[in-house]
């Protein structure tokens, strides 16, 4: 079988928690970007962008995470408050996709996420195929407005995931996936 094949039928996700430094370099990062962007896009609209999360940057949308969690739980541990933080500085890279996704006369809004979240699964493939792992996440403050404006996503936009990169510290266990006759009929 050839290596893409391979790829494509072992892939499996990392959680963030089992992901350390070091993440992609300038170079990698660059490229899985470029990947990212290589996607079916009906109408050429790039209804989607991406905002990455390195070095610092994590702890500042961290610093974020925690801040709303303290107004919406005020009794919320320190252990608590750092878990939270962790959902976005476990990883060392993380890239948020953004969808775009706006009214058109001819493109559907489904078919312009539909296309964002091919970027996101592109991301994973590609940074498995560099020899990280990674994970597609929302987390609940993928739909938190106070947090998305944070970050800086316009009123009209969203998040498709938020894809987490990095070294894996273990192997992850094999996942049950459906079987073929379960899902597939003739038509
Ligand atoms: C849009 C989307 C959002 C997801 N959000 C989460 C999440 O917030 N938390 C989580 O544990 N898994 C989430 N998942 C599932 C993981 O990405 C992953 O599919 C799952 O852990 C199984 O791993 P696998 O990719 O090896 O099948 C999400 C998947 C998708 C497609």
């Amino acid at each position: 079988m050839n290596d893409v094949l391979e790829l494509l039928k072992t892939r499996r996700s990392t959680p963030p928690g089992f992901l350390a430094a070091p993440g992609p370099d300038a170079g990698q990062l660059a490229s899985l970007l470029e990947i990212a962007a290589r996607v079916p896009d009906h109408g050429k609209l790039a209804p989607w962008r991406f905002i990455v999360f390195e070095g610092e940057a994590r702890e500042r949308a961290a610093d974020i995470l925690a801040e709303l969690t303290r107004a919406d739980r005020p009794q919320a541990t320190a252990e608590e408050i750092a878990n939270e933080r962790k959902r976005l500085t476990a990883a060392p890279l993380v890239v948020a996709v953004v969808s775009k996704a706006a009214q058109h006369p001819k493109i559907p809004v489904s078919e312009q996420i539909l296309s964002s979240a091919a970027c996101c699964q592109n991301l994973l493939i590609a940074a498995q195929a560099m020899g990280f792992g990674a994970a597609w996440l929302t987390n609940w403050f993928a739909f938190d407005r106070r947090f998305l404006d944070r970050i800086g996503l316009a009123a009209h936009e969203t998040i498709t995931g938020f894809v987490h990169i990095g070294t894996r510290t273990q192997a992850i266990e094999e996942r049950p996936r459906p079987a073929l006759a379960d899902i597939v009929t003739r038509f």
